[in-house]
């Protein structure tokens, strides 16, 4: 049937029949907010690219968890800047290392809150790159041992789940295995599967010290040409035991979401990284767009586009911005 009998603003005249065939619902439960650990103490260093995101040192990182968790927002993702580097990386797997102590402060003062570490090298290594540098590249095997380190460290400092964004082979079998041989057969993993050599990363390198000294995370991290390799990495990550799988970053790569909803049956996660939260910034900073309501449509969008989790830096502002309600 065509027009004149069908006529499809007859669902969009009101509000009430707007919302009743509204597809897509975003939901506080559904965001993480990613916090940055620093040394020190009373130490709140803003990140100029990011506006309202900080260095934390781990008593403000606590009282920022107890804001966030008020708010609604009930996980955060950490990422931690060490006091000193190494060659390796191992110097974050130490039980007194950044991303251990933050998580048991966290956990003791807001034990509600669900705490997610990201496991990987560059935060880490004087060079900054994700692992083991051998004849110029990062060595895929070495750098697992690294990784393990770290997730059975964050494991025994109380974290609810590993995130490893490294882009190494092997590296979702391996740690399982470390796991559950050290007693945390209960902790879930959240693989960064399709995690791309992106710009998009820019504004984080900034806020975690992690830039690579030399090269770039081409022959790690995938080619934002390829959709099919995608399939491939989240596959084998699936057969490697990965509990929730991860496309990174979200906006310019919602086709290779809906490909993984479409294709697996398992939940996803979506990265709404810094260079897409800064952009978002300085443009409504401009005056050029409306920030609040084109922040609404990107993670709306996400989400159509199959994310059940989306992380973002803007979990904190949406949550102010919905006054207690839960939902938009
Ligand atoms: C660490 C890591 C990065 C991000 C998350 N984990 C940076 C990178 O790979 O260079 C990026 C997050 C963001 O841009 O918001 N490997």
């Amino acid at each position: 049937m065509y027009f004149p009998s069908t006529r499809l603003r007859r669902l969009r005249a009101n509000p009430a029949i707007r919302a009743m065939v509204n597809e897509t619902i975003v939901s506080l439960d559904n965001l993480v907010m990613p916090l940055f650990a620093c040394p020190g103490e009373k130490i709140k260093n803003p990140i100029s690219s990011m506006p309202g995101n900080y260095q934390l040192s781990v008593d403000m990182l606590v009282e920022e968890c107890r804001e966030l968790h008020k708010l609604g927002i009930h996980s955060v993702l950490l990422f931690g800047i060490p006091e000193t580097k190494d060659d390796t990386g191992m110097i974050g797997a130490h039980e007194q290392a950044i991303i251990p102590t933050a998580v048991r402060a966290i956990k003791k003062a807001i034990p509600e809150m669900f705490v997610i570490a990201d496991v990987c090298n560059c935060e880490y290594t004087s060079h900054g790159h994700c692992g083991t540098i051998v004849n110029k590249d990062v060595d895929n095997d070495l750098t697992l041992k690294t990784l393990a380190a770290q997730a059975v460290a964050f494991a025994h400092a109380g974290v609810n789940m590993v995130a490893p964004s490294d882009m190494m082979d092997g590296r979702i079998v391996y740690i399982r295995e470390e796991l559950d041989e050290n007693g945390f057969s209960h902790i879930p993993i959240m693989a960064y599967s399709a995690k791309y050599a992106s710009a998009f990363y820019g504004p984080f390198r900034e806020a975690a010290e992690s830039a690579p000294q030399f090269g770039d995370r081409q022959t790690y991290q995938m080619n934002p040409a390829n959709s099919n390799e995608a399939m491939r990495e989240i596959e084998l990550d699936i057969e490697e035991g990965a509990d929730i799988i991860m496309v990174k970053p979200a906006l310019s790569y919602l086709d290779i979401i809906r490909r993984a909803k479409d294709t697996y049956n398992i939940p996803i996660a979506a990265y709404n990284v810094s260079g897409e939260f800064s952009m978002v910034k300085a443009a409504a900073e401009k005056g050029w767009i409306d920030g609040e309501r084109i922040t609404r449509e990107i993670l709306k969008s996400i989400r159509r586009a199959g994310a059940d989790i989306i992380l973002t830096y803007h979990a904190k502002e949406i949550a102010q911005w919905l006054k207690g309600e839960k939902t938009f």
